[in-house]
C-alpha cells in the first residue's frame, strides 16, 4: 500500500470509512457488528492504516466498533474521529440543533471518544461541521489545548471554506480537510485544493464512491430499504438518478478496459490527483474492503484519466437542503 501525506501525518493512501457500520445510510434490517470488525481487521491486514469514524455515527456505535477492532493493534493505525455534531449542551440550554463546537463541548466530546475508541490519543480530530455560533479560532484553540495535553495529535476540519481554513490554521496547524470528492463531485478543485496546497494541508475525500453509486452495484432506488437516507438525496431521485446512472456506465466501461471494477476505477482516479490526498471509501463488508483496497495497485492510462476527467459532474445537489445549509461556504 502506498503512503499519502496529510501535512506531517502519513497514512495509507486508501483508508476505511466506518460510518455505514453504524447504519448511517440504513440499518437494512440488521447490522452485523462481527462482519464490521472483520472488515476493519481485513483492512489492517491489507495495509490500511487510516480508519475514519465520528461521534455522530450511530451515534457512538461506529467509534465503539472501531475501538473493539483496533484493541491490541492500536499502534498500527491512524484513528480519525470527529466532534461537533452531537450536542453536549446542558439539557436546559434552549439552543436549537445538534451543531456544537463550544470549547467545553469539545472537551466533553473528546473524553467520550477516547473511552469508546479504547485509546489514550486521537490521531486526527476533526470538527465535523463549522459551528456558526462559535468563532473557528475558539474551536482551533480548544483542540490546540487537547494537543498540548496529548489527547489529540492533529487537528482536522470538515466542509470548511477557504476563509475558515486559513483562520483555523493561523491558530493551530490544520493537518487535513475532509470534504466530499469523487468523480462526480469535484467542487473542491476550484478554490479549496489550491488553499490546502498553499498551506501544506492534506485532503481526505469523503464519499469517494458517490455514496455507493459509483460502484455500479446500485441500479434502482427501489432496492433501497425504506429508511435509506439516499432515498431523499437529490442525486438518487427522479431524472437526476437516471442521468447519474449513465455516468456510472461510462466509469464501468473505462475500468473494464483494464479489468478494474467501477469502484476501483473511481478510487484509482482520485489517487492520480496527488500524494496529499487520502480517500476513505466506506464499507462494512470484508469482500468490499478487499475490492476497494486493491485500487492501490490499479494504474490508469493517461487516456483513461483524460476520459474520466471529461465526464459530466453529477446531476443534483450533493445533499438535501438541510444538510447543504450546514456546510460552510
Ligand atoms: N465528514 C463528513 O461530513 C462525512 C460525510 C460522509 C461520509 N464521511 C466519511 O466518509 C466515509 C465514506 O463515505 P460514504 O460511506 O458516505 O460513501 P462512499 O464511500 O462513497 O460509499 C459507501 C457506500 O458504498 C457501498 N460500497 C462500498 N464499497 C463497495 C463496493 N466495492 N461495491 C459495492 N458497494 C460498495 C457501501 O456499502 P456497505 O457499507 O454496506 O458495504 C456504502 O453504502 C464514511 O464512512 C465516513 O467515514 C464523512
Amino acid at each position: 500500500m502506498h503512503t499519502a501525506h496529510l501535512g506531517d501525518l502519513d497514512v495509507s493512501r486508501i483508508g476505511l470509512g466506518a460510518m455505514t457500520m453504524a447504519g448511517t445510510y440504513t440499518s437494512e434490517g440488521a447490522l452485523d457488528h462481527d462482519e464490521s470488525i472483520r472488515t476493519i481487521h481485513r483492512a489492517l491486514d491489507l495495509g490500511v492504516t487510516h480508519i475514519d469514524t465520528a461521534e455522530i455515527y450511530g451515534p457512538f456505535l461506529s467509534e465503539e466498533l472501531v475501538g473493539r477492532a483496533v484493541a491490541g493493534r492500536r499502534d498500527e493505525v491512524v484513528i480519525a474521529t470527529k466532534f461537533g455534531l452531537v450536542s453536549h449542551r446542558p439539557a436546559a440550554d434552549p439552543a436549537p440543533g445538534q451543531i456544537d463546537s463550544r470549547p467545553e463541548s469539545i472537551r466533553a466530546a473528546v473524553e467520550g471518544s477516547l473511552r469508546r475508541l479504547g485509546t489514550d490519543r486521537i490521531d486526527l480530530y476533526y470538527q465535523h461541521r463549522v459551528d456558526p455560533a462559535v468563532p473557528i479560532e475558539d474551536t482551533a484553540g480548544a483542540v490546540a489545548e487537547l494537543v498540548a495535553e496529548g489527547k489529540v495529535l492533529h487537528l482536522g476540519l470538515c466542509e470548511a471554506s477557504p476563509d475558515t481554513i486559513r483562520r483555523a490554521h493561523a491558530v493551530h496547524p490544520v493537518t487535513a480537510l475532509q470534504t466530499e470528492y469523487s468523480l462526480w463531485t469535484r467542487d473542491v478543485e476550484a478554490e479549496i485544493l489550491p488553499v490546502l496546497r498553499e498551506l501544506g494541508i492534506g485532503f481526505v475525500p469523503y464519499s469517494p464512491l458517490g455514496h455507493g453509486l459509483l460502484t455500479g452495484q446500485i441500479r434502482s432506488v427501489d432496492d433501497f430499504a425504506d429508511d435509506d437516507w439516499r432515498k431523499t438525496n437529490p442525486r438518487f431521485t427522479g431524472a437526476n438518478f437516471a442521468r447519474n446512472l449513465a455516468l456510472v456506465d461510462e466509469v464501468t466501461a473505462i475500468g473494464a478496459e483494464i479489468g478494474a471494477t467501477p469502484a476501483q476505477t473511481a478510487l484509482a482516479w482520485i489517487l492520480t490527483r496527488g500524494a496529499d490526498i487520502a480517500p476513505i471509501p466506506g464499507t462494512r463488508r470484508v469482500a468490499r474492503v478487499e475490492e476497494n483496497t486493491a485500487a492501490d495497485a490499479i494504474e490508469l492510462t493517461a487516456d483513461q484519466v483524460a476520459r474520466l476527467e471529461a465526464l459530466e459532474p453529477a446531476a443534483g445537489a450533493r445533499h438535501d437542503d438541510a444538510n447543504m445549509a450546514s456546510i460552510d461556504q
